[in-house]
């Protein structure tokens, strides 16, 4: 008989494990901290592969029989509130699996690790970026694997913006709430910084924080992750004439199931400079480089 199993976080990477542990497992759905994903609160059914599963608020442990529950959130804080939700349901540690967790995380930073390394042989040159910084995961490596290049760190690091949740709401692309990401500070990202000399620092909401980068200022890498709709596009109209030749910006959260604004401003910015795009084999992010025009 196969081993019952849950996976806690019903975003793309839930999905994702949901993808890989569908054969070995018997799937039971999924569970979220988010009361506006359950199912029971009309946050829908998440389908894989014609089959709908339920998203259960995490009382559902009390109920029911499993093996397993697997993480599906890969960011530091959520992972500890997770475990800590998980612990107070009485949930053993060794039920807890992650080994799935980090897969995307570590595929996007090996992408960006190998980038730097081939900027390196071609002698490709110009400074980088990270749109949407939040505590400075992703930032702490770009900084390390681009360590001899100026490095843009842009945020409000006050999370969404008023302006950016209500244009969600208008137009149905996400349930993004003001406040969501603000759990974090400039002097907290910075302290991350392992060449924090390289690093500039942008604080507030773009697009208009962009007068803060210097009009000369060429790019060869942008990593951008603001999971909203306009700071997406912004982003994209403000760096992309910005790259150099083979310069390459990452857009993050393309495949995200509710923040569907990345997916809308990557389609019409693509369309309308008949730009290509690729998927980099983390589960969320495309990719596009400069010059790489469709045949
Ligand atoms: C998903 S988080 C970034 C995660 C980060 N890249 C990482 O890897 O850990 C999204 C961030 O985008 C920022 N953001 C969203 N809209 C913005 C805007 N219009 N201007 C500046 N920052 C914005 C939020 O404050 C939040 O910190």
């Amino acid at each position: 008989m196969k081993k019952k199993a849950f996976i806690y976080g019903c975003a793309q990477l839930g999905i994702q494990i949901a993808w890989h542990i569908s054969e070995d497992y018997d799937f039971l759905g999924f569970i979220d901290t988010d009361p506006r994903k359950h199912t029971a609160n009309g946050g829908g059914y998440i389908n894989i592969d014609g089959k709908n599963y339920t998203v259960y608020h995490p009382d559902i442990l009390k109920n029911m029989q499993f093996d397993k529950i697997f993480i599906g959130s890969e960011v530091d804080i959520y992972i500890k509130q997770i475990k800590n939700i998980l612990f107070n349901y009485g949930i053993k540690e060794n039920s807890i699996d992650m080994s799935l967790t980090f897969i995307p995380y570590y595929a996007r930073l090996n992408f960006i690790k190998l980038l730097s390394l081939e900027f390196e042989n071609k002698k490709i040159k110009g400074s980088v970026a990270e749109l949407g910084v939040f505590r400075g995961e992703t930032a702490k490596e770009i900084n390390k694997f681009f360590k001899n290049d100026v490095f843009y760190l842009l945020d409000t690091f006050e999370g969404f913006d008023i302006r950016d949740c209500k244009n969600e709401k208008e137009q149905g692309l996400s349930k993004a709430n003001i406040g969501d990401f603000s759990n974090t500070s400039l002097d907290y990202v910075k302290s991350k910084m392992l060449y924090v000399d390289n690093c500039r620092f942008v604080k507030g909401y773009f697009p208009e924080t962009s007068n803060q980068i210097p009009n000369k200022e060429v790019f060869k890498f942008v990593n951008i992750d603001v999971d909203l709709y306009q700071p997406i596009l912004a982003g994209l109209e403000f760096f992309y004439p910005r790259m150099v030749d083979e310069g390459v910006i990452l857009i993050h959260d393309y495949f995200h199931p509710y923040y569907t604004g990345s997916k809308k401003a990557v389609d019409e910015f693509c369309l309308k400079y008949n730009l290509e795009f690729f998927p980099i084999g983390d589960a969320f992010s495309v990719t596009l480089i400069k010059n790489k025009k469709s045949a």
